[in-house]
């Protein structure tokens, strides 16, 4: 069969990346610009600037990722593009782009879901092999996924509030620390320990995950003991944090794959990037005899590889688009 070429662009958030993928797996050049620096000093993502940040971006970030890649339109097979979720601002800066791209070149347009990129992401790596089930844990989301097969999405479980990503923002804003904070609390985890009476969240029989108690707890006992004039051992207190968090994350996965009979675990989104997470999950699957699959930090992050990558097996399934496609600000995988 002859090898498809895909160019990607992903600006769902806060990263202008473009990809130029072949065949879903192999990755022929990425560029990411992150905005990260900018929105830093607001203590969050500021959705006009981000947009506009896209604009001012777009089209340099496409000329380098061809550049890197070297690579001219006409080998380009398709154009896949984030249609959501995501900022709705920032969504349509890439969502225009990948459009003019398709119309002016005459080539297909594929439309992927955020998560579906997260997913696949895997798929970089190493052959999926299904029925699987999929973590995918970022900052908008926390959701364990069954798939029996390619793009068959069964949501079995999610968060009912905070996403993971966003609760270690939060925590990490109370400690102090600068956004994005996950990264930073994950990194204090590894230097405290577990001293902290916090609350296991959500410790039942559902898959479903809520943070925002945790994150509560974590900013009461802070105030609490600042008031008492005690000094918070921050190290300590991210270790507690991290311990709650990835130990109710890895017990709800590892119940999921035995009642769904699964071999195969995926671990995808922004949170995969944490050491803590990965330490453990890995070694429960490996007590269990679980393949597990896990990207590198690189793919883990929102990128354009992890779009282009599903972006291919979207393709198989016949799933393209007119030139009318919409962006969404919220969207079910499906
Ligand atoms: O997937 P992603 O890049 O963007 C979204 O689609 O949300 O995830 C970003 C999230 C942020 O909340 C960030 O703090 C979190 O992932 N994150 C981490 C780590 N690295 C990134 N959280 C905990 N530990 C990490 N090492
Ligand atoms: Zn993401």
């Amino acid at each position: 069969m002859k090898d498809m070429y895909i160019l990607a662009i992903e600006s769902s958030c806060d990263e202008t990346s473009v990809s130029i993928v072949r065949n879903g797996c192999e990755e022929i050049g990425t560029v990411v610009l992150s905005q990260m620096d900018t929105h830093a000093s607001f203590g969050g993502v500021v959705p006009e600037i981000a947009s506009r940040m896209h604009i001012e971006n777009i089209t340099l970030v496409i000329e380098e990722c061809l550049n890197k890649a070297d690579m001219t339109m006409d080998k380009i097979d398709a154009i896949a593009v984030t249609y959501g979720p995501g900022l709705i601002g920032s969504l349509l800066v890439g969502l225009q782009a990948a459009k003019t791209l398709a119309l002016i070149y005459n080539k297909p347009l594929i439309p992927v879901h955020h998560i579906a990129g997260h997913i696949y992401a895997n798929s970089l790596v190493e052959t999926m092999k299904f029925p699987l089930i999929a973590l995918v844990v970022s900052g908008g989301h926390t959701d364990i996924i069954y798939m029996k097969d390619h793009y068959s999405f069964e949501k079995i479980g999610g968060t009912l509030d905070d996403a993971v990503g966003e609760a270690y923002d939060k925590v990490a804003r109370v400690l102090g620390l600068n956004y994005p904070g996950g990264p930073l609390v994950d990194k204090l985890a590894h230097m405290g320990e577990d001293t902290y009476d916090l609350p296991i969240p959500l410790n039942d029989e559902s898959y479903n995950f809520s943070f925002s108690g945790l994150k509560s707890a974590v900013i009461n006992l802070s105030h609490n003991e600042t008031q008492r004039g005690n000094k918070i051992i921050v190290e300590n207190l991210a270790a507690s944090f991290q311990n709650r968090v990835v130990g109710i994350l890895v017990h709800k996965t590892i119940k999921a794959m035995k009642e769904y009979k699964v071999n195969n675990l995926i671990v995808a989104g922004g949170v995969s990037a944490n050491r803590g997470l990965r330490e453990l999950i890995t070694k429960v699957c490996k007590q269990n005899n679980y393949n597990i699959t896990i990207p590198e930090i690189k793919y883990c992050t929102d990128n354009a590889a992890m779009i282009g990558a599903a972006a291919y097996y979207a393709y198989q399934m016949g799933r393209v688009s007119s030139l009318d496609l919409s962006a969404k600000a919220s969207d079910k995988l499906q």
